[in-house]
């Protein structure tokens, strides 16, 4: 069989086909949220390329498309490459999607040859990544990592629709959830690649960097509760205004993201995204304000004691004002440490192609630091022009792709040549 595309650079232009509808929910944006009528369209689509690539196909029940290419012996323990498909609201076209196609393109590079590897290799497309739909994120990747509480099916999107519901709609059995777990010594080890989403690769004018860990994060949604009342008489004095407490909190959260609470930064960053007034009316003062707060560090430590100092902070401000507040925890996320042996293999692909060695680490959270709680991981970035991500101007060159295309194969010989990698890990 000879092979007639060119690699990553086919990747990349199927992740740009995906970037409209029907693989969008929109015409004038991309917005591919967990279950939805685009995700089915994203999937049915991905399952015919993973077969064209010489894989069998299957939905698991936690709403993951994994395709299935058998090494030698069959039933062999699996290398597992892959990337979410679901995608943030008026997101970019390559976050997610690129390590799903490019690990299409690997497998089916393979398959072209007619060669069977030691192992099996496994492309998956994690359904849910982003939370763009649901509060808490990663659903997917942990029900195959075997950690998903099974009553994160109760949690409802904005519309009020559960995530059980949703299966349900999408044909899955949500008491099923749990089943998607792989079991002890299926799959070796992970492999993912995504593009940075920051600049550090294209300011050092590299094309790719090996990751070295993923930051620690926690999703909190923050509620001031006062007194809804007319905008035109009630005197400020008078007011239970949550409002302005939420302001003042959110300025509270930059302050302390920008001083770092234990004397360094650590990678600190936090974020507001969400910000709403309820009921939301230019003349009604609001009963309640509720916002988001995305915190995130090098350290699970340091993480926590930011998010401390900001409930410390939040909790006066309530006091203060005479209002009531709540704070709660929707996700947490501890900092996960690639492996190293498979960085340094990862590198030396890398390497092959007469790339520099460059480690970094992510801010940005991945379907991978789920998954090492399943078997050991590795992360390839690729350059993002303007380190731009989670905006419709993401952009990648065809270049870097393929050469990342071709430093996955490289890892994935590299592996098959020392194969006790798999005995061992399995
Ligand atoms: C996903 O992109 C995240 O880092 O939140
Ligand atoms: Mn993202
Ligand atoms: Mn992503």
């Amino acid at each position: 069989m000879t092979q007639a595309f060119e690699i990553g650079v086919r990747a990349k232009a199927r992740c740009d086909l995906m970037g409209a509808a029907p693989f969008s929910e929109a015409d004038d944006m991309l917005v591919r949220r967990f279950l939805t009528p685009a995700h089915k369209a994203a999937l049915d689509t991905l399952k015919f390329w993973m077969e064209e690539a010489g894989m069998s196909v299957r939905l698991d029940p936690a709403g993951n498309l994994v395709g299935r290419y058998e090494g030698e012996p069959p039933g062999a323990p699996a290398l597992l490459i892959g990337s979410h498909i679901d995608s943030v609201r008026n997101g970019g076209r390559y976050d997610g999607a690129l390590g799903v196609m490019l690990a299409v393109d690997l497998i089916e590079t393979f398959y072209r040859q007619g060669r069977r590897l030691p192992f099996a290799l496994e492309a998956i497309a994690f359904g849910d990544e982003e939370g763009s739909r649901f509060p808490a994120s990663m659903a997917c990747s942990r029900a195959v990592a075997g950690t998903v509480d099974p009553y994160v099916v109760e949690m409802t999107d904005a519309d009020g629709v559960s995530l059980a519901e949703a299966y349900a709609a999408f044909g899955l059995d949500p008491t099923r959830l749990v089943e998607a777990a792989r079991k002890p010594g299926e799959v070796f080890a992970f492999l993912e690649a995504h593009i940075e989403q920051g600049p550090v690769l294209e300011a050092e004018g590299l094309a790719l960097g090996v990751v070295t860990a993923i930051a620690a994060q926690k999703r909190i949604l923050v509620r001031f509760k006062g007194q809804a009342g007319h905008a035109g008489t009630t005197p400020m004095g008078l007011r239970k205004d949550p409002g302005p407490a939420a302001a003042e909190a959110v300025l509270a959260l930059e302050r302390i993201c920008r001083e770092g609470p234990l004397g360094g930064i650590d990678g600190l960053v936090g974020t507001v995204g969400r910000m709403t007034a309820l009921p939301g009316a230019f003349n009604v003062i609001p009963g309640a304000a509720e916002f988001s707060m995305d915190i995130r560090a090098e350290t699970s430590a340091t993480r926590d004691a930011a998010v401390a100092a900001i409930t410390a902070e939040i909790e006066a401000i309530a006091e203060r004002r005479g209002l009531k507040v709540s704070v709660t925890l929707m996700q947490e996320l501890a900092e996960s440490p690639c492996d190293a042996d498979l960085a340094d293999l990862l590198a030396a692909a890398v390497g092959d192609l007469d790339q520099p060695d460059r480690r970094l680490p992510s801010g940005a959270g991945h379907d991978a630091m789920v998954i090492a709680d399943l078997c050991p991981t590795a992360m390839l970035f690729i350059r993002c022009e303007g380190g731009i991500s989670h905006n419709p101007a993401e952009a990648v060159t065809d270049a870097d792709c393929a050469l990342a295309a071709r430093a996955m194969v490289g890892f994935v010989e590299k592996l098959a040549m020392n194969n006790d990698f798999s005995k061992t890990q399995a």
